[in-house]
Protein backbone atom coordinates (compact mmCIF):
# COMPACT_ATOMS: atom_id res chain seq x y z
CA UNK A 1 0.00 0.00 0.00
CA UNK A 2 1.16 3.72 -0.94
CA UNK A 3 2.31 6.07 1.81
CA UNK A 4 -0.26 8.54 2.95
CA UNK A 5 1.03 12.04 1.35
CA UNK A 6 1.91 14.99 3.48
CA UNK A 7 3.14 18.50 1.65
CA UNK A 8 4.46 21.86 3.29
CA UNK A 9 6.79 24.93 2.46
CA UNK A 10 8.03 27.73 3.57
CA UNK A 11 9.01 31.30 2.46
CA UNK A 12 12.60 32.26 1.32
CA UNK A 13 11.51 36.14 3.23
CA UNK A 14 14.78 35.67 5.03
CA UNK A 15 18.30 35.00 4.86
CA UNK A 16 18.05 32.48 7.85
CA UNK A 17 14.79 30.50 9.24
CA UNK A 18 14.00 31.43 12.58
CA UNK A 19 13.12 28.70 15.46
CA UNK A 20 9.48 29.45 15.38
CA UNK A 21 10.32 27.38 11.53
CA UNK A 22 11.99 25.10 13.46
CA UNK A 23 10.27 24.15 16.10
CA UNK A 24 6.61 24.45 14.72
CA UNK A 25 6.71 23.27 11.18
CA UNK A 26 10.04 21.35 10.30
CA UNK A 27 11.02 19.16 13.40
CA UNK A 28 7.60 17.59 12.70
CA UNK A 29 8.40 17.57 9.00
CA UNK A 30 11.68 15.76 9.66
CA UNK A 31 9.88 12.98 11.96
CA UNK A 32 6.88 12.54 9.62
CA UNK A 33 8.99 11.72 6.62
CA UNK A 34 9.32 8.72 7.75
CA UNK A 35 5.88 7.62 7.32
CA UNK A 36 4.44 9.98 4.38
CA UNK A 37 5.35 10.34 0.50
CA UNK A 38 6.49 14.16 1.59
CA UNK A 39 6.75 16.90 -0.39
CA UNK A 40 8.39 20.46 0.54
CA UNK A 41 8.54 23.06 -1.13
CA UNK A 42 10.74 26.64 -0.61
CA UNK A 43 7.57 28.99 -1.40
CA UNK A 44 9.54 31.46 -3.83
CA UNK A 45 6.61 32.36 -5.64
CA UNK A 46 5.14 33.40 -2.32
CA UNK A 47 7.81 35.54 -1.16
CA UNK A 48 7.42 37.77 -4.27
CA UNK A 49 3.84 39.40 -2.09
CA UNK A 50 7.03 41.35 -0.51
CA UNK A 51 9.26 43.42 -1.46
CA UNK A 52 12.85 41.54 -2.78
CA UNK A 53 15.71 41.89 -4.09
CA UNK A 54 15.88 39.53 -7.19
CA UNK A 55 19.60 38.33 -6.84
CA UNK A 56 18.68 38.42 -2.87
CA UNK A 57 15.40 36.48 -3.08
CA UNK A 58 17.49 33.89 -5.54
CA UNK A 59 20.36 33.22 -2.44
CA UNK A 60 17.37 32.92 -0.24
CA UNK A 61 15.92 30.48 -1.90
CA UNK A 62 19.17 28.26 -1.66
CA UNK A 63 19.58 28.77 2.10
CA UNK A 64 16.01 27.97 2.46
CA UNK A 65 16.70 24.70 1.02
CA UNK A 66 19.91 24.14 2.54
CA UNK A 67 18.38 24.64 5.93
CA UNK A 68 15.89 22.18 5.03
CA UNK A 69 18.09 19.52 4.21
CA UNK A 70 20.62 20.90 7.28
CA UNK A 71 17.61 20.03 9.40
CA UNK A 72 17.21 16.69 8.84
CA UNK A 73 14.79 16.42 5.69
CA UNK A 74 16.40 13.94 2.98
CA UNK A 75 15.87 14.66 -0.33
CA UNK A 76 16.69 11.36 -1.32
CA UNK A 77 13.29 10.16 0.67
CA UNK A 78 11.43 13.34 0.46
CA UNK A 79 10.64 15.65 -2.38
CA UNK A 80 12.42 19.25 -1.90
CA UNK A 81 12.10 21.40 -4.50
CA UNK A 82 11.62 25.22 -5.23
CA UNK A 83 8.07 26.39 -5.96
CA UNK A 84 8.71 28.35 -9.24
CA UNK A 85 10.35 25.02 -10.63
CA UNK A 86 7.41 23.73 -11.22
CA UNK A 87 5.09 26.16 -13.50
CA UNK A 88 1.79 23.83 -12.35
CA UNK A 89 1.44 25.70 -8.91
CA UNK A 90 1.03 29.15 -10.85
CA UNK A 91 -1.61 27.62 -13.14
CA UNK A 92 -3.90 26.01 -10.77
CA UNK A 93 -3.58 29.08 -8.79
CA UNK A 94 -5.80 30.79 -11.69
CA UNK A 95 -8.34 28.02 -11.90
CA UNK A 96 -8.99 27.96 -8.27
CA UNK A 97 -9.20 31.97 -7.93
CA UNK A 98 -12.37 31.60 -9.98
CA UNK A 99 -13.76 29.45 -7.34
CA UNK A 100 -12.79 31.69 -4.40
CA UNK A 101 -14.98 34.32 -3.20
CA UNK A 102 -13.92 37.83 -3.05
CA UNK A 103 -15.35 38.25 0.79
CA UNK A 104 -14.03 34.94 1.36
CA UNK A 105 -10.36 35.58 0.39
CA UNK A 106 -10.80 39.13 2.29
CA UNK A 107 -11.78 37.33 5.95
CA UNK A 108 -8.39 35.64 5.89
CA UNK A 109 -6.19 37.25 8.84
CA UNK A 110 -2.83 37.31 7.56
CA UNK A 111 -4.11 39.52 4.63
CA UNK A 112 -6.59 41.74 6.81
CA UNK A 113 -3.27 42.63 8.86
CA UNK A 114 -0.89 42.98 6.24
CA UNK A 115 -3.16 45.01 4.28
CA UNK A 116 -3.67 47.39 7.40
CA UNK A 117 -0.06 47.36 8.02
CA UNK A 118 0.74 48.56 4.44
CA UNK A 119 -2.31 50.15 3.51
CA UNK A 120 -4.62 49.29 0.52
CA UNK A 121 -2.21 51.27 -1.95
CA UNK A 122 0.74 49.24 -0.99
CA UNK A 123 -1.07 46.29 -0.73
CA UNK A 124 -0.95 44.25 -3.96
CA UNK A 125 -3.95 41.79 -5.67
CA UNK A 126 -0.96 39.15 -4.80
CA UNK A 127 -0.88 39.23 -1.35
CA UNK A 128 -4.95 39.14 -1.67
CA UNK A 129 -4.44 35.77 -3.53
CA UNK A 130 -1.57 34.47 -1.31
CA UNK A 131 -4.29 32.02 0.02
CA UNK A 132 -4.85 30.69 -2.94
CA UNK A 133 -1.55 29.74 -4.41
CA UNK A 134 -1.15 28.14 -1.15
CA UNK A 135 -4.15 25.64 -1.62
CA UNK A 136 -2.82 25.07 -5.28
CA UNK A 137 0.16 23.76 -3.97
CA UNK A 138 -1.76 21.77 -1.62
CA UNK A 139 -4.41 20.31 -3.72
CA UNK A 140 -1.89 19.62 -6.80
CA UNK A 141 0.02 16.55 -4.76
CA UNK A 142 -3.45 15.18 -3.60
CA UNK A 143 -2.08 15.97 0.12
CA UNK A 144 -3.66 14.21 3.10
CA UNK A 145 -1.87 16.08 5.70
CA UNK A 146 -0.10 19.74 6.36
CA UNK A 147 1.84 19.67 8.66
CA UNK A 148 2.07 23.64 9.64
CA UNK A 149 2.37 26.50 12.81
CA UNK A 150 -0.96 27.94 13.87
CA UNK A 151 -1.14 31.19 12.21
CA UNK A 152 -1.04 28.67 9.19
CA UNK A 153 -4.48 27.12 9.94
CA UNK A 154 -6.91 29.34 8.31
CA UNK A 155 -5.52 28.72 4.68
CA UNK A 156 -5.46 25.51 5.11
CA UNK A 157 -9.52 25.17 6.18
CA UNK A 158 -9.77 27.66 3.12
CA UNK A 159 -7.83 24.93 1.05
CA UNK A 160 -10.00 22.47 2.27
CA UNK A 161 -13.41 24.62 1.21
CA UNK A 162 -12.20 24.81 -2.06
CA UNK A 163 -11.57 21.79 -2.37
CA UNK A 164 -15.10 20.19 -1.60
CA UNK A 165 -16.60 22.82 -3.39
CA UNK A 166 -14.46 22.43 -6.76
CA UNK A 167 -15.30 18.31 -6.16
CA UNK A 168 -19.05 19.26 -5.73
CA UNK A 169 -19.24 21.62 -8.47
CA UNK A 170 -16.56 19.44 -11.28
CA UNK A 171 -17.19 15.95 -9.82
CA UNK A 172 -14.28 14.48 -7.30
CA UNK A 173 -10.91 15.74 -8.19
CA UNK A 174 -8.75 16.50 -5.42
CA UNK A 175 -8.28 15.27 -1.82
CA UNK A 176 -9.12 16.96 1.29
CA UNK A 177 -5.84 17.81 3.12
CA UNK A 178 -6.43 17.83 6.91
CA UNK A 179 -3.96 20.57 8.94
CA UNK A 180 -1.60 18.80 11.34
CA UNK A 181 -0.77 21.11 14.17
CA UNK A 182 0.98 20.24 17.07
CA UNK A 183 -0.43 21.96 19.76
CA UNK A 184 1.83 22.97 22.50
CA UNK A 185 4.71 24.12 19.99
CA UNK A 186 2.07 25.87 17.68
CA UNK A 187 3.18 29.19 18.47
CA UNK A 188 6.93 30.47 19.35
CA UNK A 189 6.85 33.77 20.53
CA UNK A 190 9.48 36.53 20.11
CA UNK A 191 12.13 36.96 22.86
CA UNK A 192 11.53 40.31 23.11
CA UNK A 193 8.24 40.61 23.17
CA UNK A 194 6.67 37.43 24.34
CA UNK A 195 3.16 38.01 23.40
CA UNK A 196 3.98 38.79 19.82
CA UNK A 197 4.58 35.43 17.21
CA UNK A 198 8.53 35.09 16.13
CA UNK A 199 8.88 36.10 12.76
CA UNK A 200 11.34 36.25 9.84
CA UNK A 201 9.89 39.66 9.66
CA UNK A 202 10.04 40.68 12.77
CA UNK A 203 10.73 44.73 13.18
CA UNK A 204 13.70 44.05 15.87
CA UNK A 205 16.56 41.35 15.74
CA UNK A 206 17.02 40.83 19.56
CA UNK A 207 13.70 38.68 19.95
CA UNK A 208 14.32 36.40 16.70
CA UNK A 209 16.49 33.51 17.10
CA UNK A 210 17.78 32.70 13.94
CA UNK A 211 18.75 28.84 12.66
CA UNK A 212 22.11 30.36 10.67
CA UNK A 213 23.18 32.87 13.85
CA UNK A 214 26.80 32.54 15.39
CA UNK A 215 26.06 30.27 18.21
CA UNK A 216 27.85 33.35 20.63
CA UNK A 217 24.86 35.29 19.37
CA UNK A 218 22.19 33.09 19.63
CA UNK A 219 23.28 32.18 23.11
CA UNK A 220 23.31 36.22 24.39
CA UNK A 221 19.65 36.95 23.13
CA UNK A 222 18.43 33.78 25.61
CA UNK A 223 20.45 35.41 28.49
CA UNK A 224 19.03 38.71 27.57
CA UNK A 225 15.59 37.52 26.48
CA UNK A 226 12.58 39.16 28.71
CA UNK A 227 11.26 37.48 31.48
CA UNK A 228 9.75 39.03 34.59
CA UNK A 229 10.12 39.80 38.37
CA UNK A 230 8.76 36.93 40.04
CA UNK A 231 12.10 35.05 39.56
CA UNK A 232 10.56 31.41 39.45
CA UNK A 233 10.70 29.00 36.73
CA UNK A 234 6.84 28.09 36.18
CA UNK A 235 4.74 28.08 32.81
CA UNK A 236 2.04 30.24 32.92
CA UNK A 237 1.45 31.63 29.48
CA UNK A 238 -0.89 34.31 30.94
CA UNK A 239 1.27 35.33 34.11
CA UNK A 240 4.69 34.73 33.14
CA UNK A 241 4.92 34.77 28.85
CA UNK A 242 8.51 35.33 28.56
CA UNK A 243 9.09 32.36 30.77
CA UNK A 244 6.85 30.61 29.18
CA UNK A 245 8.20 30.55 26.13
CA UNK A 246 11.37 29.83 27.12
CA UNK A 247 10.35 26.77 28.81
CA UNK A 248 8.45 25.84 25.38
CA UNK A 249 11.58 26.25 23.40
CA UNK A 250 13.54 24.34 26.08
CA UNK A 251 10.63 21.74 26.16
CA UNK A 252 10.28 21.03 22.34
CA UNK A 253 14.67 20.96 21.73
CA UNK A 254 15.46 18.64 24.01
CA UNK A 255 11.77 16.26 24.14
CA UNK A 256 11.69 16.48 27.85
CA UNK A 257 8.17 17.57 29.32
CA UNK A 258 7.67 21.33 30.96
CA UNK A 259 7.39 20.03 34.76
CA UNK A 260 10.62 17.77 34.45
CA UNK A 261 11.95 21.43 33.65
CA UNK A 262 10.45 23.58 36.00
CA UNK A 263 11.87 20.71 38.98
CA UNK A 264 15.51 21.29 37.31
CA UNK A 265 15.94 24.65 38.23
CA UNK A 266 13.39 24.53 40.98
CA UNK A 267 14.75 27.12 43.62
CA UNK A 268 17.48 28.62 40.78
CA UNK A 269 17.17 31.47 39.25
CA UNK A 270 16.59 33.15 35.47
CA UNK A 271 20.22 33.57 35.06
CA UNK A 272 20.85 29.46 35.38
CA UNK A 273 18.23 28.47 33.66
CA UNK A 274 18.38 30.83 30.84
CA UNK A 275 22.21 29.38 30.53
CA UNK A 276 20.66 26.04 30.34
CA UNK A 277 18.11 26.76 27.71
CA UNK A 278 21.44 28.76 25.69
CA UNK A 279 23.61 25.42 25.88
CA UNK A 280 20.50 23.68 24.41
CA UNK A 281 19.40 25.84 21.73
CA UNK A 282 24.02 25.92 20.73
CA UNK A 283 23.92 22.54 20.96
CA UNK A 284 21.03 22.19 18.54
CA UNK A 285 21.67 24.68 16.15
CA UNK A 286 25.60 24.28 15.74
CA UNK A 287 25.60 21.51 13.58
CA UNK A 288 22.42 22.74 11.29
CA UNK A 289 24.31 25.61 10.67
CA UNK A 290 27.45 24.25 9.73
CA UNK A 291 25.81 21.53 7.26
CA UNK A 292 23.94 24.60 5.94
CA UNK A 293 26.93 26.54 5.41
CA UNK A 294 28.56 23.59 3.98
CA UNK A 295 25.75 22.72 1.50
CA UNK A 296 25.26 26.69 0.44
CA UNK A 297 29.50 26.13 -0.18
CA UNK A 298 28.88 23.82 -3.45
CA UNK A 299 25.69 25.83 -4.82
CA UNK A 300 26.08 24.11 -7.78
CA UNK A 301 25.56 20.74 -6.25
CA UNK A 302 22.33 21.95 -4.08
CA UNK A 303 20.74 23.19 -7.60
CA UNK A 304 21.29 19.63 -9.52
CA UNK A 305 19.42 18.12 -6.12
CA UNK A 306 16.61 20.77 -6.64
CA UNK A 307 16.44 20.05 -10.01
CA UNK A 308 15.92 16.59 -10.03
CA UNK A 309 13.15 16.89 -7.09
CA UNK A 310 11.49 19.61 -9.31
CA UNK A 311 10.99 16.98 -11.90
CA UNK A 312 9.65 14.30 -9.38
CA UNK A 313 7.21 17.16 -7.95
CA UNK A 314 6.19 18.38 -11.74
CA UNK A 315 4.79 14.81 -12.72
CA UNK A 316 2.68 14.45 -9.72
CA UNK A 317 1.19 18.00 -9.96
CA UNK A 318 0.81 17.82 -13.92
CA UNK A 319 -1.65 14.71 -13.51
CA UNK A 320 -3.65 16.73 -11.36
CA UNK A 321 -3.94 19.48 -13.38
CA UNK A 322 -4.35 17.96 -16.79
CA UNK A 323 -7.95 16.41 -14.61
CA UNK A 324 -8.26 19.72 -13.70
CA UNK A 325 -8.14 21.40 -16.88
CA UNK A 326 -10.47 18.31 -18.57
CA UNK A 327 -12.91 18.94 -15.48
CA UNK A 328 -13.69 22.62 -16.15
CA UNK A 329 -13.44 22.40 -20.19
CA UNK A 330 -10.69 23.51 -21.38
CA UNK A 331 -9.88 22.56 -24.53
CA UNK A 332 -7.31 19.99 -25.25
CA UNK A 333 -4.49 20.99 -27.32
CA UNK A 334 -3.71 17.85 -29.58
CA UNK A 335 -0.06 16.45 -29.85
P1 LIG B 1 6.09 30.76 6.71
O1 LIG B 1 7.24 30.79 5.77
O2 LIG B 1 5.63 32.03 7.32
O3 LIG B 1 6.39 29.78 7.91
C1 LIG B 1 6.81 28.44 7.69
C2 LIG B 1 6.26 27.52 8.77
O4 LIG B 1 6.70 27.94 10.08
C3 LIG B 1 5.57 28.10 10.93
N1 LIG B 1 5.86 29.21 11.86
C4 LIG B 1 5.75 29.14 13.20
N2 LIG B 1 5.41 28.13 14.02
C5 LIG B 1 5.43 28.37 15.34
N3 LIG B 1 5.78 29.57 15.88
C6 LIG B 1 6.14 30.61 15.10
N4 LIG B 1 6.50 31.77 15.63
C7 LIG B 1 6.13 30.42 13.70
N5 LIG B 1 6.44 31.21 12.63
C8 LIG B 1 6.26 30.46 11.53
C9 LIG B 1 4.42 28.43 10.00
O5 LIG B 1 3.18 28.14 10.59
C10 LIG B 1 4.72 27.53 8.82
O6 LIG B 1 4.27 26.21 9.06
N6 LIG B 1 2.06 30.37 3.79
C11 LIG B 1 3.14 29.62 4.38
C12 LIG B 1 3.99 28.89 3.38
C13 LIG B 1 3.25 27.97 2.46
C14 LIG B 1 2.74 26.68 2.77
C15 LIG B 1 2.19 26.17 1.57
C16 LIG B 1 2.70 25.92 3.95
C17 LIG B 1 3.01 28.19 1.13
N7 LIG B 1 2.37 27.11 0.60
C18 LIG B 1 1.57 24.92 1.51
C19 LIG B 1 2.08 24.68 3.88
C20 LIG B 1 1.53 24.18 2.69
C21 LIG B 1 4.05 30.59 5.15
O7 LIG B 1 4.09 31.75 4.89
O8 LIG B 1 4.86 29.99 6.05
Amino acid sequence: MSKPRLYSGMQPSADSLQVGNYIGALMQWRDLQEAYDAFFSVVDLHALTQPNDPAELREKTRRTAAQYIAAGIEPAKSTLYVQSHVAAHAELAWILSTVTGFGEAGRMTQFKDKSQRYGSDATSVGLFTYPVLMAADILLYQTDIVPVGDDQKQHVELTRDLAERFNSRYGDTFRVPMPVIQQDTARIYDLQNPTAKMSKSAESDAGVLWLLDDPAVSAKKVMRAVTDSDGTVRYDREAKPGVSNLLVIYAALTGRQIPAIEDEYAGRGYGDFKKGLAEVVVNEFGPVRERALELLDDPAELDRVLAANAAKAEDVANRTLGAVYDKVGLLRRTR
